[in-house]
């Protein structure tokens, strides 16, 4: 049984996580902007879940869910990091301020929470801090410069974190999804003319032919970060079906 901060889980990856880490009786801070994560945290599970209802882009954010999980269970065993945003605008839009947002929530949050969160997870037996990135970390769209440089910036972050923090007994890892059924793909099916025909062209470019599903990224942030996983430190792990492989 571990003490887990989610941070971003209304929907999503994040929500299928934090019904994964309750079903194996983990209790759970849930931290997300969107009210409906309220109702996640009201589900039936054998592990407790309490709800803060914060922007996680201020950046005094992660360490008020580290006070309010210590106060609430007493100990930090695994923070998972989901939330983010993708902006995307043509090249000759882009603004300091469209950049900032991206920056402070898809990078400087994911650091102010381990910073937050190091010397409770000091404390811990499998102490595990997980980053989601993205195979955007890997690959180019045009667009959506900010989400790919945040998006490549957490494996150094991690790799850096790792050198400070692993000799503390946590780990720190990132998770690579490819295409993820989750609300947070919604603007770019939007922006598409023919969404049906772009999604069959991107599935056809994926050797397991389909999008992922998010217990299907959840299956590899339990498995990362329970006990199972305790020599994984310091990388990036890649759940695409194949995507990024051919
Ligand atoms: N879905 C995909 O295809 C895909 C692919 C690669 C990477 N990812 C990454 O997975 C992560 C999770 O995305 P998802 O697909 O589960 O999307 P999602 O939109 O379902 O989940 C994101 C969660 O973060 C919360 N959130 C967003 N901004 C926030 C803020 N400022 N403050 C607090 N909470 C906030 C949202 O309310 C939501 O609950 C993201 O980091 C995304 O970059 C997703």
């Amino acid at each position: 049984m571990a003490t887990v901060i989610v941070a971003g889980g209304a929907t999503g990856i994040g929500r299928a996580a934090v019904e994964g880490f309750r079903a194996r009786g983990d209790d759970v801070l849930l931290v997300d902007h969107r009210a409906e994560a309220a109702e996640v945290a009201a589900q039936d599970a054998p592990g407790r879940c309490i709800f803060l209802h914060r922007d996680l882009s201020d950046p005094a954010a992660p360490r008020e869910a580290v006070e309010a999980t210590i106060a609430a269970f007493g100990a930090l065993d695994t923070v998972l990091v989901t939330a983010a945003v993708m902006n995307s605008a043509p090249l000759a839009d882009w603004t300091d301020a469209m950049w900032n947002d991206s920056l402070a929530l898809n990078l400087k949050m994911p650091f102010f929470f381990a910073q937050a969160a190091a010397p409770w997870l000091a404390k811990s037996d499998n102490a595990s801090i997980l980053f989601t990135s993205s195979t955007a970390a890997l690959r180019g769209n045009a667009g959506m410069p900010a989400y790919h440089a945040t998006k490549a910036g957490l494996a150094g972050l991690a790799r850096s974190l790792t050198a400070e923090l692993a000799p503390l007994g946590i780990r720190i890892n990132c998770i690579l999804p490819g295409w993820i059924d989750t609300p947070f793909n919604n603007s770019f099916w939007d922006y598409q003319d023919d969404p049906a025909a772009k999604r069959a062209e991107i599935d056809g470019k994926i050797p397991l032919r389909r999008h992922g599903e998010p217990e299907e990224v959840s299956g590899m942030i339990l498995f990362l970060t329970s006990p199972a996983g305790r020599y994984v430190a310091g990388t990036s792990l890649v759940i695409d079906g194949g995507y990024t492989a051919v």
